[in-house]
């Protein structure tokens, strides 16, 4: 599907654009997004062109949430390659601010989640989900989408964000979609493009491990502290990876558990030489 498709950076001139869909009975779809697309984004964006009348997204490489030793000015950028990408997914408009634009000087407003944003990709990165949660609050007053989408590639980002709606009130659909990978089971992410290809290769240990702890699960191995103990030689194994994380906790609260059990998430944070890769399977 090839449509034309629309960029905005003025804030104004988006919240105008959903507002007048809005009045005029559209359902709208939001994708947010910081950009240099990979099959990942595609999929959530082809599930908010089948749900909505109107596919919205937004690229936008979010400073408020970068650390200060982060990748925020490395982060890829490619517009032109995102446009015609998101373009074939069927999304009506990317919306494209200015860091400027978003937060303005004199900018001192922020969200902050307690408790589930303190733990796994909290403590490593702190102040991390005030800035995910302060510009997703943007985006859903800008857009007031009726449902918005995220991957599950990002379990705790997707939990924090759907306590967010409920705290805050936010009538928006939250919808979650599963993880995409390359086809040796990588996860997709933008991030993958920082790999050298020695690099590539060890990244892999992150599913290997998550698919042996399932595997030992499956056969009847339920102590938490076993697992644990055989995902971190698994991936001490491996000379370019370096443990961020390793999280084994129920898959709606983000509490630790002592036996896994249906529903339990394994979640993983790993440098692969500087690049620090996520990835995560729920047990079922
Ligand atoms: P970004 O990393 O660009 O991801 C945008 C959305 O795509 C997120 O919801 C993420 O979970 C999803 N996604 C990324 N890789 C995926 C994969 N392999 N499979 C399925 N979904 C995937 O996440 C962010 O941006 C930002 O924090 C944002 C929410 C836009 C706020 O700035």
């Amino acid at each position: 599907m090839n449509r034309n498709i629309e960029i905005i950076s003025s804030l104004k001139g988006f919240q105008n654009y959903c507002r007048s869909n809005r009045l005029a009975r559209k359902t709208i779809g939001l994708v947010p997004t910081m950009g240099f697309l990979h099959e990942g984004h595609l999929s959530l964006m082809r599930q908010s062109r089948a749900d909505n009348d109107i596919s919205v997204i937004s690229i936008f490489v979010n400073p408020t949430q970068f650390g200060p030793a982060e990748d925020y000015d490395a982060y890829p950028r490619d517009l032109d390659r995102d446009s015609r990408m998101a373009s074939e997914a069927g999304v009506d408009v990317i919306f494209a601010p200015s860091a400027r634009d978003m937060y303005p000087e004199g900018y001192a407003t922020y969200v902050n989640i307690e408790r589930i944003t303190e733990k796994m990709c909290g403590t490593s990165r702190p102040g991390h989900f005030r800035g995910v949660t302060t510009v997703v609050s943007k985006l859903f007053n800008l857009a007031q989408p009726h449902r918005a989408y995220f991957g599950q590639k990002d379990a705790q980002q997707a939990i924090v964000i759907k306590q967010m709606a409920r705290d805050l009130n936010f009538d928006i659909e939250i919808i979650v979609m599963p993880i995409i990978r390359e086809e040796d089971g990588l996860a997709m992410s933008s991030r993958n493009k920082y790999l050298s290809p020695e690099e590539r290769k060890a990244a892999l240990v992150l599913r290997k491990s998550l698919l042996m702890a399932e595997g030992l699960f499956k056969s009847g191995v339920t102590e938490a502290a076993i697992i644990y103990n055989r995902i971190k030689d698994m991936i001490d194994f491996e000379p370019l990876a370096k443990i961020d994380y390793i999280s084994i906790v129920d898959a709606d609260t983000l509490d630790d558990v002592g036996k896994l059990r249906q529903n339990t998430l394994i979640a993983l944070a790993v440098f692969i030489g500087k690049t620090r890769l996520i990835d995560n399977i729920i047990l079922t």
